[in-house]
């Protein structure tokens, strides 16, 4: 009975085919399939000849027949001759796939949101694609991801499994961020596809990135700007290595993301199902503005942790005592957080390690117990400490990681991801444990909770300072090494998973060297992430403008700290713009300089939850002229902040924001202003939302390296 319908099926595909020139064609067949929301809708069809086809992205339905070229998610082996989403060895040695449509369901989850799960199967094998979508419709933004299952008699080879193979049509742009340690992001690269292929990736394994970021921004008909152009943004969630792969085949550009495939082939058993990571799009006909604050909206419900609770001010020790503290001078370090108005101590790298004592970073890692000289009991006096100068007490953990001095290593040498007959090769001194071996598994998940449990706990800093270059696992079989990679990520999940449930009322900070976990995959279980190490305030300007473009700014955590030596007041304001802390040693700071600190600070609880729950309206691009400029506004627009950033000695033009209720009046104030600097010319001024949009407002600024925060409010 099978094998008369699935002969059946053969003829039917080769009888609905016809060629013309070199492009395989059939005509359209029913059901037009739309993934919709408010603004954007991505149409898909069945063609005669069971496959589906996708309707390019941008542009009008085409008449006529359907052509190969348009497949929606395109398979390799049979016909398909470009750039495939998917490629499989099947069980009996067969390397090509054939995908027909079967049938689609379609929920509403809410009244926001609709599922949507196309199922599609091999005729010629028990081989099943469903491609998955989330349409999450006043936000225009939807997830898709792909799910495979198979019955055949052994396991299936995944060469090539895409999450997503959007197809567009010619006349693309696409914007890319491309950086290294302490650059994340600062080169913003926007170019015109051209035939050919062009990849973004990463081979990294345990970080997304380090190089290249998982994120982009497709520009439809030309060039986008903050506020026309038609837009489609792309995030890649997912913590590994990953690719993003533009194939511009001269017929139309195919954005095919996912893990990448480089030394990544699954054997995915009968039975079980291969889920490939989500793809975020979200969708602007007005410009990058919309489309950032859909997206912001998007993540505030989605993409990471209590999106609507506002973020306390926090103070970190790494920049001001790195290795070198002890109780004492963390304790000395609370009453003068208290006086200037922090709300949470967060204690850095340092703390544990006996045997081999993290005093440096070529000791301690795997060894999470307490220095007892450093701490004689532990972490829990510090935190009541802290506790009774009224703050909430965090902590920098790594669990990931070990050095080889270090009593694990000693035990546990096979725990390290590792290639057998190569010489170790350390990064920052340090390795890898292989968390695809269950004991690895087990010994992080206790690890983190010892650390987590310790009374008065309320935060936590998850690092990983290094990326895989020997990428072999002791545990895995030999034909199984390929899944290292993908085996990470997912136990890597599954413990982020574990301990934001465990641990439901800690705050978490993503790291990674920097900013080398910056991804949707991640932030679902945590609250902010550690954009890079670099601080400069004039570097964060920009930094933190391209990091807006798909992160609300409550979850780019932004400290002062003197790298640059700028001024105080300038690194203040900029880090008020983004998820506010500091990083001083407030015992050595100058009085003008605490009190300015102060300010920011009594100023910035006045704002905050307009600056980390309103809207998002990037004014002046800092990447094109002296001056960066920003404004945000309150979901009801009764009250905003202006901040103007001045990178170079410039003329002080008004900074006309956005957003604003033009019928609504508004005061004018300027926050926290700089000592000695004269007041707004505007100071104090009620001016209705229509004339300030229009006409704009002069800031205190005017020399590099000063900044104005003004508050507008009705
Ligand atoms: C990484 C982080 C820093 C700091 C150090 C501690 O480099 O990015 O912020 O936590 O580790 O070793």
């Amino acid at each position: 009975m099978k094998k008369i319908s699935l002969r059946l099926a053969c003829l039917f595909l080769v009888a609905a085919m016809s060629v013309r020139g070199d492009q395989t064609e059939t005509a359209p067949r029913s059901p037009l399939i739309t993934i919709a929301t408010s603004h954007w809708s991505l149409s898909l069809r069945a063609g005669a000849d069971g496959r589906l086809y996708q309707q390019p992205v941008g542009t009008p339905p085409a008449a006529g027949n359907l052509k190969r070229n348009d497949e929606f998610y395109p398979q390799a082996g049979d016909g398909y001759v470009w750039e495939p989403a998917l490629q499989v060895v099947h069980a009996d040695g067969n390397t090509s796939t054939a995908l027909l449509y079967e049938g689609l369901s379609q929920t509403n989850e809410s009244a926001d949101v609709t599922g949507t799960r196309i199922r599609l199967h091999d005729p010629a094998y028990p081989f099943n694609v469903t491609l998955c979508f989330r349409a999450h419709a006043a936000e225009d933004v939807v997830e898709q991801w792909v799910e495979i299952r198979h019955q055949e008699s052994r396991a299936v080879t995944l060469q090539r499994m895409a999450s997503t193979a959007l197809l567009f049509g010619n006349n693309l742009y696409l914007t890319h961020f491309f950086g290294d340690w302490a650059k994340e992001m600062l080169s913003p690269i926007t170019e015109k596809l051209t035939p050919g292929t062009k990849v973004l990736d990463s081979k990294l394994g345990v970080r997304a990135d380090q190089f290249s970021n998982p994120s982009f921004i497709l520009s439809l008909n030309g060039r986008s700007t903050e506020t026309s152009g038609q837009v489609l943004a792309g995030s890649l969630a997912w913590s590994g290595s990953y690719q993003c792969e533009f194939d511009d085949n001269g017929g139309g550009i195919r954005a095919l993301c996912g893990v990448n495939p480089f030394a990544s082939a699954y054997h995915l058993p009968p039975g079980q199902v291969f889920t490939t990571p989500r793809m975020i799009w979200v969708w602007s006909g007005q410009g990058l503005g919309d489309m950032s604050r859909k997206l912001h909206h998007w993540a505030r419900d989605f993409g990471l942790r209590d999106g609507h609770k506002t973020r306390d001010v926090l103070l970190n020790n790494w920049e001001a005592t790195g290795f070198d503290f002890d109780f004492n001078r963390i304790a000395g370090l609370f009453a003068p957080a208290r006086a200037i108005g922090t709300e949470i101590f967060l204690l850095d790298d340092g703390w544990f390690g006996n045997a081999h004592p993290r005093v440096n970073d070529h000791a301690g890692l795997g060894d999470w117990q307490p220095n007892r000289q450093r701490l004689p009991d532990g972490l829990a006096p510090l935190a009541a400490a802290a506790a009774k100068e009224d703050l909430r007490f965090g902590i920098w953990m790594e669990p990931e990681m070990v050095n080889p001095a270090s009593d694990l290593f000693a035990q546990h040498p096979d725990w390290v991801i590792r290639q057998p007959k190569r010489d170790l090769e350390l990064q920052r001194n340090q390795l890898v444990l292989d968390l695809t071996r269950p004991a690895v598994q087990a010994f992080e998940w206790q690890s983190i909770k010892n650390i987590l449990s310790v009374p008065g706990i309320s935060f936590a800093k998850w690092d990983c300072n290094r990326y895989l270059t020997q990428p072999g696992s002791g545990w895995l079989a030999t034909d199984r090494q390929s899944h290292l990679w993908i085996d990470y990520v997912t136990a890597l999940y599954a413990l982020m998973d574990k301990t934001a449930k465990k641990f439901p009322d800690t705050e978490l900070m993503l790291c990674s060297g920097g900013g080398g976990r910056v991804d949707y995959g991640a932030l679902p279980h945590f609250h902010e992430f550690w954009p890079s190490d670099n601080t400069d305030p004039t570097l964060r300007v920009p930094m933190q403008w391209d990091y807006s473009y798909f992160f609300p700014c409550m979850a780019i955590s932004s400290h002062v700290t003197h790298w640059g030596n700028r001024p105080l007041h300038f690194a203040c304001s900029v880090a008020m713009s983004a998820r506010f802390g500091m990083d001083l040693d407030l015992n050595k700071l100058p009085a003008t300089d605490r009190d300015i600190c102060a300010g920011a600070i009594a100023a910035y609880k006045q704002i905050r939850d307009v600056t980390q729950l309103g809207d998002l309206y990037r004014l002046e691009n800092p990447h094109d002229t002296y001056r960066g400029a920003l404004d945000f506004v309150s979901p009801d627009r009764s009250r905003a902040v202006v901040f103007a950033f001045q990178l170079q000695a410039g003329a002080p033009l008004p900074v006309r924001p956005q957003g604003l209720d033009p019928l609504k009046h508004y005061t004018i104030h300027e926050l926290n202003p700089a000592p000695g600097r004269a007041a707004l010319p505007d100071e104090g001024r009620t001016v209705s939302g229509e004339v300030l949009m229009r006409d704009g407002l002069v800031p205190s600024c005017a020399n590099a390296v000063e900044a104005s925060v003004i508050e507008l409010g009705s």
